[in-house]
């Protein structure tokens, strides 16, 4: 069976676009492949993290897997930290990373901003660690989405790599799946940005966690134009805020987005936003309101954590055993 990586990290604030973009996606791959989703923890702290606030994030993020419908007995769920082979191979193969590749990287430009000097070489070298996180476990397919495309191209650049020099063919290079359900859910406040954990308005995104009221605040009061909705896709050129919030709903109502243009042609975003609002609080209610309840009683979302560790480490401590082998490491002998 082909086997899937993925993992989301535990920043805060995990709203619609995670949802939508990644976790809703990931419960349909259950059926089909055998799935690991991580958390991870150590890409978190390649920027500054209070420890307080890490923990209680590594455990919603877990919550909100489960509660989304990841179902913790088919799907290994657990956090990265524990399972050491992440950072073991992330080392070898930062051993065979060209500067060069690395420098080609967008996102550590935009997250180092203009003092690059002052970044963390963890932030440097995060695409090598992720590329260790798909390969231990030898992934074939990798959901992620387009903003992540550059570091998979680079884990499968790093994966030919090693196998050209060792002349083996031992990784598979891990192919990215951008599905066709994945929504790329904008800003409310900007329909031509992501909804980001990272933006400073929290009306910019709706959080998996906010009640019904505050979701349907901020439907709301998001950004639209004057013009009532239109009757084709076409109609839709130049209204970022429009095609969101019309994607939201087709997403959330699990319909083409034409079926949903066709129901509200010429309708004013007021009505719209009403309807779309109680789409939505009837969609993540029940999800948030189960991630309240894990999170409120961390010891069986912990459990759940362990036992992943247990069968990632299952698989992952024979990979990193052959992979010694084939680099020339000595192994400790016990027993
Ligand atoms: N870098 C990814 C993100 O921020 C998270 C991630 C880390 C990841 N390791 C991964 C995604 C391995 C897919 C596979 O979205």
């Amino acid at each position: 069976m082909n086997r899937i990586f993925s993992g989301i990290q535990p920043t805060g604030n995990l709203h619609l676009g995670n949802y939508l973009g990644a976790i809703r996606n990931w419960v349909a791959l259950q059926a089909d492949y055998d799935c690991i989703f991580c958390i991870v923890d150590l890409h978190a702290i390649t920027q500054p993290q209070d420890p307080a606030a890490l923990r209680n994030s590594t455990r919603e993020v877990a919550a909100a897997y489960v509660a989304a419908g990841v179902d913790p007995d088919r799907c290994t769920i657990f956090n990265q930290s524990t399972v050491p082979g992440h950072t073991q191979l992330a080392w070898l193969l930062g051993c065979m990373t060209p500067l060069g590749w690395l420098n080609r990287m967008t996102q550590f430009k935009e997250k180092a901003g203009k003092q690059r000097d002052m970044a963390g070489l963890g932030l440097y070298s995060y695409p090598v660690l992720m590329a260790a996180d798909i390969l231990l476990y030898k992934a074939t397919h990798v959901p992620v989405g387009e903003d992540q495309k550059q570091h998979l191209e680079l884990a499968r650049d790093i994966a030919g790599a090693f196998n050209r020099a060792y002349g083996v063919d031992y990784f598979p290079l891990p192919e990215p799946q951008i599905l066709g359900t994945a929504t790329r859910v904008m800003s409310l406040r900007d329909g031509t940005k992501k909804m980001s954990k990272s933006d400073p308005s929290d009306y910019s995104r709706i959080n998996m966690t906010d009640d019904a009221e505050t979701v349907a605040l901020k439907i709301r009061r998001a950004k639209t134009d004057p013009l009532p909705l239109p009757d084709s896709a076409e109609g839709l050129a130049d209204r970022p805020e429009a095609e969101n919030l019309l994607d939201i709903y087709a997403a959330l109502a699990d319909r083409s987005r034409e079926a949903v243009i066709a129901e509200f042609a010429g309708a004013q975003f007021s009505g719209f936003k009403e309807k779309l609002a109680d789409l939505a609080v009837a969609v993540l209610g029940p999800i948030g309101a189960e991630m309240k309840r894990l999170v409120a009683a961390p010891d069986h979302v912990d459990a759940i954590l362990a036992r992943g560790a247990d069968r990632a480490n299952a698989v992952a401590a024979p990979h990193l055993a052959e992979i010694y082998e084939t680099v020339g490491m000595l192994r400790p002998q016990h027993g």
